[in-house]
């Protein structure tokens, strides 16, 4: 299957790979560097993310020559360049010179140079001197026989998702009058008539900097939204550079898709990159944290449309920047990288190549590590080379799911701003306990945004969708409509796109959808649980919530709505749809029990039945209807599969019984 988006150029099979940063070593390594490349199946590399300051050591007196020797030998040796802009972290120079062009936090701190990403990508002084590097970079580079790839900057927005500094006072201002046009409707939407906060003009608006009480939520609310959209913009600006000086490269950013990352709303930036590429990183504290990794990995084909997408950076082992980092077991980082690939990744790559010798990331693993070949780190390395080599036909196929997980950014930000029922509520707690259900259960989900058509799904679970406007709920409605089973969690369809109330009731946007009605919530307090008339525990949340059209599944066994309705369930339509309420936030054990219970009615599967929770099996589909199973075993026992084909990895048969021993993977070839 040729797939739908553009692909590094020249890049066979999977690609492989990671960052590289040449600048840090003298040649001797650096020729080093290419031996053990190719000794690993190396194909992809990111270069020159941080090379600003080497490359321009003083303004306009430029220092190509390490560059192109790295350009040549790669190109050389058949390996393919992600190449940067190099405008991730500005040179000292450039912030002595125009210290206004640094970032400011919320309490005013204006944040210094010495580490990086400090620049403020509102500031007009940064963009213009971004813009010129990329153009040179562009120039000097365009026609150069390792490039197959641009790398915009470097996770825009990752240490500053917020710029609270007087260029971005501008842009906000900017961007509010392009929004709502006159200051009456600004005052409208912001419900200004509330403590007194009607605004005269556009210039008497500032960021939401700290203040002696609660911001008004909408401005909260609009300003998440532009500076998502200011940091698109600045990407644009240099992706703008690059389409006109080299318009046969295809560019893209790293994204940061995780349960872990608020700000960016990906699912915005999607068109504007030629693919998508994440990076991802293993929480350590988390003892199941494949689950949140093939989260993040669904996420990243869902923002990327289904097609194939990058991993563009995960760890070989243990990272510098957590309390407490762990180093991976031994398969892990196999098991890893192939959770990505089942998933829909056609490469795979690292932060970083060569572990480093000084900087704040010598503790963070790389693929040739501090201890160099005789280490796990390296043979991991080699072996996992091996393996995508095998896998090389897989790519382009697709994963194709009927379930649907919908995520909403405006959501994320708007359910858990200040000022709520209940300050414990994190969105992607909630979306990562649904999606722990389907995965304990086996059961694969597409990640979806609010503008998805879901109607070719036959089970849609939306949680926490607390900032919906009209059309986005009629969407779910619509899925109801045509059959599926819709499932719709507490503090719901509350607000519309401007943060007010959808009056009559709640969860407003959805009371009709779901034939109920509730008059008031009921939070609880820290370690209160309430059980449900199942049995099963439930914490945070309960409502007082009344039928109207709908029938209760599960009601309040204690507590002060004993009795009353905790999870309802409406027949929607004649084509055996329906609409399920889940008012309540039960523990895991009655959360699996419910989501099996609307899967069955769904009459949805797992890819492959029977199998230990911590067993995965994704399939992908090749267009000529080959299907390739991939089977990867976190457990500590072997598991069998029913499977029948040609194991890819190994290249043996797969004759019925097929055993994936402990902490192995599988892809077979099905028959
Ligand atoms: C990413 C970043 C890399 C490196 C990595 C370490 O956020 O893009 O440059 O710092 O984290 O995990």
């Amino acid at each position: 299957m040729t797939a739908a988006r553009p692909w590094p150029l020249g890049v066979e099979g999977i690609a492989y790979g990671g960052d590289y940063n040449p600048e840090q070593w003298p040649r001797e390594v650096r020729l080093e560097d290419i031996e053990l490349m190719r000794e690993a199946g190396v194909n992809l590399l990111s270069v020159a993310i941080f090379s600003w300051a080497m490359l321009e050591p003083r303004e306009g007196e430029y220092d190509f020559a390490w560059l192109d020797e790295v350009m040549d030998n790669l190109a050389d040796a058949g390996i393919k360049v992600a190449l940067a802009t190099a405008t991730a972290s500005p040179p000292p120079w450039l912030t002595r010179r125009h210290p206004e062009i640094l970032p400011v936090t919320e309490d005013g701190t204006v944040l210094s140079q010495g580490g990086r990403q400090a620049y403020a990508v509102s500031a007009p002084l940064l963009r213009q001197y971004a813009t010129k590097m990329t153009r040179v970079m562009a120039e000097r580079y365009g026609d150069h026989p390792a490039l197959a790839l641009w790398h915009v900057d470097n996770e825009l927005g990752c240490h500053v998702p917020h710029d609270y500094s007087d260029h971005a006072a501008a842009a906000f201002r900017r961007w509010l009058e392009a929004r709502y046009e006159t200051i009456e409707a600004l005052n409208e939407a912001w419900g200004t008539a509330f403590w007194s906060q009607r605004y005269d003009s556009f210039e008497e608006i500032f960021p939401p900097r700290v203040a002696p009480t609660y911001a008004n939520p909408s401005q909260q609310l609009d300003f998440a939204r532009y500076s998502s959209d200011e940091l698109l913009t600045h990407y644009r600006a240099l992706r703008d550079v690059l389409r006109e000086v080299t318009p046969h490269i295809p560019a893209t950013t790293n994204f940061m898709l995780s349960s872990a990352t608020k700000w960016m709303d990906y699912f915005s930036w999607s068109k504007d990159v030629d693919l998508v590429a994440n990076d991802h990183y293993l929480i350590a504290a988390d003892p199941r944290g494949q689950i949140e990794l093939a989260f993040a990995a669904d996420l990243s084909r869902g923002v990327a449309g289904g097609d194939p997408w990058l991993i563009m950076e995960h760890s070989t082992s243990a990272v510098n920047w957590q309390p407490r980092n762990r180093t991976k077991g031994r398969g892990e980082m196999l098991r890893n990288s192939l959770s990505h690939v089942a998933r829909g990744a056609d490469g795979v790559m690292f932060f970083q190549w060569r572990q480093s010798k000084a900087g704040a990331e010598k503790f963070h693993s790389a693929m040739v590590p501090h201890g160099g070949r005789d280490t796990d780190v390296w043979r991991g390395t080699v072996g996992l080379g091996r393996a995508l080599e095998s896998l090389a036909e897989v790519r382009g196929s697709r994963v194709l799911n009927r379930v649907a997980l919908v995520m909403d950014y405006p959501s994320w930000w708007g359910s858990e701003l200040d000022s709520h029922p209940t300050q414990a509520l994190r969105y992607s707690e909630e979306m990562l306990r649904w999606y722990t259900a389907l995965w304990d259960l086996g059961i694969g989900v597409d990640i979806v945004s609010t503008s998805t058509d879901l109607t070719g799904y036959e089970l849609v679970i939306a949680p926490t969708l607390y900032t919906v406007s009209a059309p986005e709920a009629e969407r779910l409605a619509e899925a109801a409509r045509a059959g599926a089973q819709v499932v719709i969690t507490f503090f719901s369809g509350i607000v519309d796109e401007n943060d007010h109330i959808h009056l009559g009731g709640y969860p407003g946007a959805f009371r009709d959808l779901l034939g109920v009605r509730t008059e008031e919530f009921y939070a609880l307090q820290e370690h209160e649980i309430l059980h449900l008339d199942d049995g099963t525990a439930a914490d945070m949340w309960s409502e007082k919530t009344h039928l109207e059209g709908a029938e209760a599944v599960r009601t309040w066994a204690d507590g002060p709505l004993h009795g009353w309705p905790a999870v309802t369930r409406h027949v929607v339509g004649e084509e055996g749809g329906a609409a399920w309420y889940v008012a309540a936030r039960p523990a895991a054990d009655g959360l699996e029990t419910l989501v099996e219970e609307i899967a069955s009615a769904a009459g949805v599967e797992p890819a492959v039945p029977g199998l230990h929770r911590d067993v995965e099996a994704v399939r992908r589909f090749a267009e000529d209807g080959t299907t390739y199973l991939f089977v990867l075993n976190h457990s500590d026992r072997d598991q069998v599969v029913q499977v029948s084909g040609q194991e890819l990895l190994r290249g043996t048969e797969a004759d019925g019984a097929h055993t994936v021993p402990a902490g192995a993977v599988a892809v077979i070839r099905e028959s």
